[in-house]
């Protein structure tokens, strides 16, 4: 097997474009990685616009790649292969990328490896620390929640997730609902911050049903209710309300975290008694009083904890060229046929989620 892989990754799934080298030699190193977001552009819509988002990716993906190869000091020459997002996410803008690797491969002779965007995520780990597998991972963003087994680059078992909203989009929708800017999670933490998490105790959804799965999306009409029975009562909102409203809702999100992880946790050990390890990945992962929820759990069960630099728990480039330099090394190699798919689960054989969050379909 050839030593080290360098390769070039492109992703363009949702509202970023972006363009990443990265090299695996015994360990995996980021020689570059560049993102473009494109919050400003759909800031005026309240969620990202496909169409917008799509004609974006069309225009700045050549720029990302181009930079991403200047920053690492490399020409296609140097790289063994391009590994792109072929799904799940919005189709124009996968297309963009996908249709972008196909005419570099095609003009560079170099090989092509399609790759989920959630593997991505959810290989991130190791990357960054060189986990070994399996692991229990925990996908906590604005269009994906779930808790993985994974068991190698292709292999994830789906135990658990949301059947509606993803946790971002209720952090989303309920600064939303409190005239608090967007995207809502870093505001309503830092409002959070300052209320008191007991005066609105809002629901925990399904923690009253076994397993794994989840649902906020009754959260937000609970924190509506709360809102407008305020309303009705002292005629609006005192800074102080909103600041605890926003502490109410953070806690209920954090319990149900927290209870969801302890169950999937005692099934994934069962499993894998031998790999005590949880890791966390999305950008709710940012979030210190959920963040600090999960790991509270993991020490209760021994089990080591990783969360990944936010840069790279957000959506990047990095870990699309990671991924696909691991399928690549299981042989995995894609052509002009290469498909772009708006739904592609990880795991084929766990039932389909429902609900269609607002950056796109749930995977
Ligand atoms: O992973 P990400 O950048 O994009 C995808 O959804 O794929 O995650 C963005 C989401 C947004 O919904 C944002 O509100 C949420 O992560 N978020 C947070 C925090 N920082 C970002 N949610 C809660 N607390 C935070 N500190
Ligand atoms: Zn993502």
């Amino acid at each position: 097997m050839q030593s080290s892989l360098t390769f070039l990754g492109i992703e363009s799934s949702c509202d970023d474009s972006a363009a990443a080298v990265v090299r695996v030699e015994k360990h995996a190193e980021i020689l570059s990685s560049v993102v473009e977001g494109q919050v400003n552009l759909h800031a005026a819509f309240g969620g990202v616009v496909p169409e917008i988002a799509a004609r974006a990716h069309a225009e700045r993906l050549d720029g990302c790649v181009e930079r991403a190869l200047a920053e690492a000091g490399l020409g296609f020459g140097d790289l063994d292969g391009i590994a792109v997002t072929a799904g799940p996410g919005l189709i124009g803008g996968v297309l963009s990328g996908v249709m972008l690797a196909k005419g570099l491969a095609a003009g560079t002779g170099l090989p092509m490896v399609g790759v989920n965007h959630l593997a991505g995520h959810a290989l991130t780990p190791r990357l960054t620390d060189g986990l070994e597998f399996p692991y229990l991972m925990l996908l906590v963003s604005g269009g994906h929640c779930q808790f993985l087994i994974v068991e190698g680059p292709d292999q994830f078992r789906r135990i658990g997730g949301t059947i509606d909203d993803a946790p971002g989009e209720a952090f989303d929708k309920s600064a939303k609902l409190l005239g608090l800017a967007q995207p809502g999670g870093p505001v309503v933490e830092a409002e959070a911050r300052l209320g008191d998490p007991g005066r609105f105790v809002f629901p925990r959804p399904l923690l009253d049903r076994p397993g794994c799965d989840m649902s906020f999306s009754g959260l937000k009409t609970a924190l509506l209710r709360a809102r407008d029975a305020l309303v009705a009562a002292q005629g609006g909102l005192t800074v102080q309300d909103r600041r605890d409203l926003c502490a109410g809702f953070q806690a209920a999100v954090a319990a149900v975290l927290q209870e969801k992880t302890r169950r999937a946790l005692a099934i994934y050990l069962a499993a894998a008694p031998d790999h005590p390890a949880f890791a966390v990945a999305g950008g709710v992962a940012a979030n210190g009083t959920i963040r600090a929820a999960l790991e509270t759990v993991c020490d209760s069960h021994a089990v080591r904890f990783l969360a990944p630099p936010l840069r790279l728990c957000t959506d990047n480039a990095a870990m699309i060229a990671f991924a696909g330099i691991e399928r690549f090394r299981l042989g995995h190699r894609d052509d002009a046929t290469l498909s772009s798919r708006p739904r592609w689960p990880l795991d084929e054989t766990a039932a389909a989620m429902i609900g269609s969050g607002k950056k796109g379909p749930k995977a």
